[in-house]
């Protein structure tokens, strides 16, 4: 047998295999999620996402400060409010549970990037993206809420705003509004293409933010259209967007990498909350190896082109990047 050409030659030590290794995932690439409440002294675990909780904002504190120590360097908050209504009103008041929260890790952490989902659906009693007017989600009329809201978490010392609503112009609005507040120097990072996902489920759950009537696919995109991810993509830019996102991200490897190869763009991925419970419920019936499956997929965004995850798995992802560092 006559073979010149052998790649089972690099696979022969661990020692050969690290120095060809081409992805690798950074603690510094991961973006932690975190859920407060109002209240005092809670913490309680989220049944739909075992290992994460809702956090008081004192108690919030202590999490970020292991969160710190493991050498992530960023967080996504998203808030519950004490009580919903039709505009979303807890949103964008400056006492926000969000907001007190931006205040509080703020204070404690200032080097540590703190970056606000900006969305309305926690906040409306109906728990749609916008405001509603006969049953329709209504665009124009929203995105003052939005870039309100984005403007309350700069004033209260956010480091990187994230509208997540997919509201038509959302990005333009925002950064206007900054911009006339004297905050130029905040960046938007949008979810310029988020899907009309399946794999949602958990957060709703945790967020208690599902849609009270119909769905959100006016707004969200259809998972079968690539194209339109690169028009939504070119629309934020143009917009004003500093960071794009992908969200989902397993399933939408291929979109992530079209952004990253299309447009000179930092890009982040959504590993979003179904994906996570589904590696965590598999791996609790024994049926598959949770941190090897956690490992290989969050490797698998990053090739794909992601310059940045944010995930739930981050904590645990930053313990096994620990121990497998020489
Ligand atoms: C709010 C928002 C959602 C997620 C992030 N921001 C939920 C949704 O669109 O219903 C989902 C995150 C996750 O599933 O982990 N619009």
């Amino acid at each position: 047998m006559e073979m010149n050409k052998r790649p089972r030659r690099l696979r022969r030590s661990a020692g050969i295999r690290n120095l060809v290794q081409e992805t690798r995932v950074d603690i510094a690439d991961l973006v932690y999620p975190l859920f407060v409440v109002h209240g005092e002294n809670i913490k309680k675990e989220i049944t739909a996402l075992p290992g994460q909780y809702h956090f008081s904002v004192d108690r919030l504190i202590e999490e970020v400060s292991q969160v710190v120590n493991l050498g992530i360097q960023a967080i996504i908050l998203f808030g519950i409010p004490a009580k919903k209504d039709e505009r979303g009103s807890e949103a964008y008041a400056m006492d926000g549970i969000v907001q007190q929260a931006i205040r509080e890790v703020k204070k404690h952490y200032p080097d540590l990037v703190v970056i606000s989902d900006v969305c309305l659906c926690q906040y409306t009693d109906h728990g749609h993206c916008g405001l509603i007017k006969d049953h329709e989600v209504l665009n124009d009329e929203s995105l003052d809420l939005i870039a309100n809201t984005a403007l309350s978490h700069a004033m209260a010392g956010v480091d990187i705003v994230a509208p997540s609503d997919m509201m038509d112009g959302r990005v333009a609005a925002i950064r206007q509004v900054l911009d006339k507040n004297n905050f130029s120097h905040i960046p938007i990072m949008s979810y310029s293409v988020k899907f009309a996902s399946g794999f949602y489920g958990p957060f709703r759950s945790a967020a208690k933010s599902s849609p009270q009537f119909g769905d959100r696919k006016t707004y969200q995109m259809d998972p079968a259209n690539g194209r339109e991810a690169l028009r939504e993509a070119a629309l934020d830019i143009e917009e004003g967007a500093d960071i794009l996102m992908v969200k989902p991200a397993l399933a939408y490897l291929d979109i992530i990498h079209q952004l990253k190869t299309t447009y000179n763009m930092p890009l982040a991925a959504y590993h979003v909350s179904g994906e996570y419970t589904m590696v965590k419920m598999a791996a609790k019936e024994g049926l598959i190896d949770g941190e090897k499956v956690m490992v290989e997929i969050l490797t698998s965004i990053k090739r794909a082109g992601a310059d940045m995850i944010l995930t739930y798995f981050a904590k645990d992802m930053a313990e096994w990047i620990r121990r497998n560092t020489l």
